[in-house]
């Protein structure tokens, strides 16, 4: 198929890029692919330029090399965790995404810059780039993104589909109400034959984000201290409880506020992944008790069992008007009647979130209590927690990938005649 731009459209040879931007991370790789070539935290560095013999040769294999991009004085941007995880004096650590969406432009640039030179490798005129999007995308947003891509980028063409939309694909879906449950926000929207119901859709701000600082108001309160990885030069093994016995690496100093809290974050995520689970039922203390406990080991060498704390902690998901079993019902409240009983039957579960332990059984139990009776309730997901969590980008890379959607790309030439309004008529 040809397009207008005289470029040859039609399965992989058109080397389609799919971008899938999170709170949490981006992902972004070919389309027709099963995974995203990478999967880089959704922040950036922004600090004076150092020389780190330690970093600087860490970077010399694999595609993370980024140690800056030089953006006027000797000011660099820091991206991907070869890069970003170094101690740096001064590095300051920001996010470009805010409320589901992209907000800091020029950092935004400064990942894309990344994404062409060194995880793509290669130059971004020669590749159609499809973006995910969330239901409540501004209009703005939409067209500085379509602006981004064809005026700095020279993308041959570009096109905008709602992440919820993907994840129904992802499950073989176009009729389906997605809970997705993200770092920053879970959302449930229905999405009719290929449609996602913007005005139906509900979401909440109760997410990964809001998980990990429960983590940590939950460690300070047992007085367990997580000391940060990177300071830690050893330790020594000690019995469980046991004071740690551990000595500190001399660190530069210097080291900013925000870049302590994000790689503490990314620590109490772990600590989350690892000892979290969610019971069936909203959180009884006796019952919780009687559960196995799980063992975790903190950086400084300190462990213990963590009982019926660890079904406490994620319980904060769930336990209020804003969890997803409430979500799901007024997502599917407010569409009409008789799309509702298509909705409960294809319920579609992905997230990070939705991977920790438990999550989708207690969902399809309050689910289950909360479905009208005359409707089947049934619940899918991706099989693995990656695929969960790269439902939308995994959604891009089949769409942008088959033949009769290659006719649906905004193409240069389009942009060109018809301005950013080509955006709301091919990518409502
Ligand atoms: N195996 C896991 N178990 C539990 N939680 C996990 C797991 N893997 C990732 N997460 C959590 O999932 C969240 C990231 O999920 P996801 O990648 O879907 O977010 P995102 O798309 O970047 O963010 P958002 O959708 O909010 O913009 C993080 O909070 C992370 O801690
Ligand atoms: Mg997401």
């Amino acid at each position: 198929m040809s397009a207008p731009n005289g470029m040859l459209y039609g399965g992989d040879e058109i080397g389609a890029l799919v971008f899938d931007p999170g709170h949490h991370s981006l992902r972004v790789g070919y389309a027709q692919e099963d995974t995203p070539k990478a999967d880089i935290p959704a922040v950036v560095g922004v600090g004076p330029a150092t020389h780190i013999p330690e970093a600087e040769e860490k970077t010399q294999d694999g595609n993370v090399t980024q140690t800056g991009t030089k953006a006027g004085g000797d000011i660099r941007h820091y991206i991907d965790v070869t890069a970003l995880h170094v101690p740096r004096p001064n590095m300051e650590v920001h996010s470009y995404m805010k409320d589901g969406q992209i907000d800091n432009w020029d950092l935004f640039e400064k990942m894309l810059d990344y994404c062409y030179a060194k995880v793509i490798r290669s130059p971004s005129e020669h590749h159609p780039a499809l973006f995910t999007e969330a239901v409540w995308a501004s209009r703005g947003t939409r067209e500085k993104l379509a602006e981004l891509l064809f005026e700095k980028y020279k993308a041959p063409a570009f096109f905008l589909v709602k992440s919820a939309v993907l994840a129904a694909f992802a499950n073989g879906k176009s009729t389906a109400l997605v809970v997705d449950a993200g770092a920053g926000q879970t959302s449930a929207v229905p999405v009719i034959d290929g449609y996602a119901l913007t005005h139906a859709a509900a979401r909440s701000p109760i997410g990964g984000d809001h998980l990990a600082n429960a983590a940590k108001q939950l460690l300070n309160s047992l007085h367990i201290q997580m000391l940060p990885i990177y300071s830690i030069q050893s330790k020594e093994v000690i019995r469980e409880r046991e004071r740690p016995r551990y000595t500190l690496k001399s660190l530069p100093a210097a080291l900013t506020l925000s870049w302590r809290e994000y790689m503490l974050k990314r620590q109490y995520e772990d600590f989350c992944h690892c000892i979290a689970q969610v019971s069936e039922c909203p959180y009884d203390e006796r019952v919780a008790a009687a559960m196995p406990g799980a063992h975790y080991e903190f950086p400084g060498g300190y462990h213990q069992d963590f009982g019926p704390e660890r079904f406490k902690l994620p319980d904060c998901l769930f336990d209020h008007s804003q969890g997803p079993q409430h979500l799901v019902c007024a997502a599917a409240g407010a569409c009409d009647a008789d799309a509702r009983p298509a909705l409960w039957g294809n319920v579609v579960i992905c997230g990070g979130v939705s991977n920790t332990q438990g999550w989708m059984e207690r969902l399809s139990k309050e689910l289950s209590s909360r479905a009208p009776s005359s409707h089947r309730l049934k619940s899918h997901a991706p099989p693995s927690p990656q695929e969960r969590r790269f439902a939308s980008w995994i959604g891009g890379s089949i769409l942008a990938s088959i033949g009769s959607f290659q006719q649906m790309w905004i193409s240069s030439q389009e942009y060109d005649e018809g301005g950013k309004g080509q955006l709301e008529r091919k990518c409502p």
